[in-house]
């Protein structure tokens, strides 16, 4: 999927308006995702404490690039690589996408608009398609 100039603008702006209260959106959103999949928490460590940001971390340099195809791909195949360990199967990633669109709908109230949930949607979907694609061929090497 491609995404838009429109839709990169977007994500980024939404990304420099939820800087401010990363640390509590990402917390939000680990507790509604664990929520959502209780089955998942067991794959993280018990301490929770950075993931968060780690998380939020990764997700704000693919916003960054988006549009440099090449060095999207190769942040996301280095996720790829440190998930391959775990299996992950495409109701995780969905589980993941709602849990974000939630906590960033809660974060950003009016601002995030159903176009910049659109947005987001598209960004993830192509990250964790990428991910899942990358994962299987690891594992099966
Ligand atoms: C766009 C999707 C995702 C992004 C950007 C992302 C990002 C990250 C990052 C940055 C880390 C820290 C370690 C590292 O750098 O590799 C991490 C760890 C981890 N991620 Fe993800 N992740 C994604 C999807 C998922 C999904 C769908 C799951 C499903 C459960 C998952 C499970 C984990 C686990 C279990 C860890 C290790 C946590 C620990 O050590 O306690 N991730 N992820």
């Amino acid at each position: 999927m491609i995404m838009t100039e429109k839709q990169i603008a977007l994500i980024r702006e939404s990304r420099d308006q939820l800087t401010p209260e990363l640390e509590e959106t990402s917390a939000a959103f680990y507790e509604d995702l664990f929520r959502r999949a209780p089955e998942l928490r067991a794959l993280f460590r018990d301490d929770l404490s950075g993931q968060g940001m780690r998380f939020m971390s990764a997700v704000s340099v693919i916003a960054d690039n988006l549009d440099d195809p090449a060095q999207l791909d190769d942040h996301v195949s280095l996720l790829a690589e440190g998930h391959a360990q775990f299996g992950i199967e495409e109701p995780a990633y969905r589980a993941m996408e709602e849990a974000l669109i939630h906590a960033f709908a809660n974060a950003l109230g009016d601002q995030f608009t159903s176009e910049v949930e659109h947005a987001w949607r598209s960004a993830f979907r192509q990250v964790s398609d990428q991910m899942r694609v990358r994962g299987a061929t690891l594992r099966s090497n």
